[in-house]
């Protein structure tokens, strides 16, 4: 490219995108139990979805690199150390242009469970986090709200306190 004034171009686009890039970053907040929202999330691959009657919402369940693998390889219990589990979810509404299909609309929240049974052996090896809407401000006064994960999660003891079952992918 020899033309100087569209490598100046190049350049600030360059800078605008690193500096739009880390600002999104650094907008969501760790939580009270000092869990990060984890980079690239938005990137990962689907594990399963599932759709709620009694609140009319859905949800896709995400994961990283290593508890896809694991989902895949059917190695879940228990999942491996370092596996992140991410739940979206999304108030449902009805397609524009096709009245049975429900289709995602308002973003509810964001939630992770991450895998480590040392750091977190108080909440059953799993870490968890959670942010709300779409300003994805990190959920609970302090970080007492693990325990209100833990209680519902811990119905799913047996299955490693995860209640996905990974969907059929042929
Ligand atoms: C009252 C019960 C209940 C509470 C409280 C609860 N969950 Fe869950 N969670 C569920 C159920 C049921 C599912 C599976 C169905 C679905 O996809 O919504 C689930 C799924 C998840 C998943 C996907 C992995 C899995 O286990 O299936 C994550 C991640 C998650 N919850 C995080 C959290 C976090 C973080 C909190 C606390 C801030 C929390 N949950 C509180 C019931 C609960």
């Amino acid at each position: 490219m020899k033309n100087p004034i569209a490598q100046i171009n190049l350049l600030f686009i360059i800078i605008i995108s690193l500096i739009s890039n880390l600002a999104v970053a650094k907008d969501i907040l760790p939580t009270k139990n000092g869990i990060d929202y984890p980079v690239g999330l938005k990137n990962w691959r689907v594990i399963a979805s599932s759709y709620r009657t009694d609140n009319n919402t859905q949800r896709v369940i995400l994961g990283n690199s290593i508890a896809i693998k694991a989902s895949r390889e059917a190695q879940t219990k228990p999942w491996p150390k370092g596996s992140i589990l991410a739940k979206l979810v999304w108030k449902n509404t009805t397609h524009p242009d096709w009245d049975s299909a429900i289709i995602p609309n308002e973003f509810i929240h964001s939630e992770i469970m991450i895998k480590d049974a040392s750091k977190y052996k108080t909440t059953g090896g799993w870490g968890y986090a959670r942010w709300k809407g779409t300003s994805q401000e990190p959920y609970g006064k302090d970080q007492s709200f693990t325990q209100e994960c833990l209680a519902c999660h811990s119905q799913v003891k047996k299955n490693d306190y995860v209640f996905t079952i990974p969907a059929k992918i042929p």
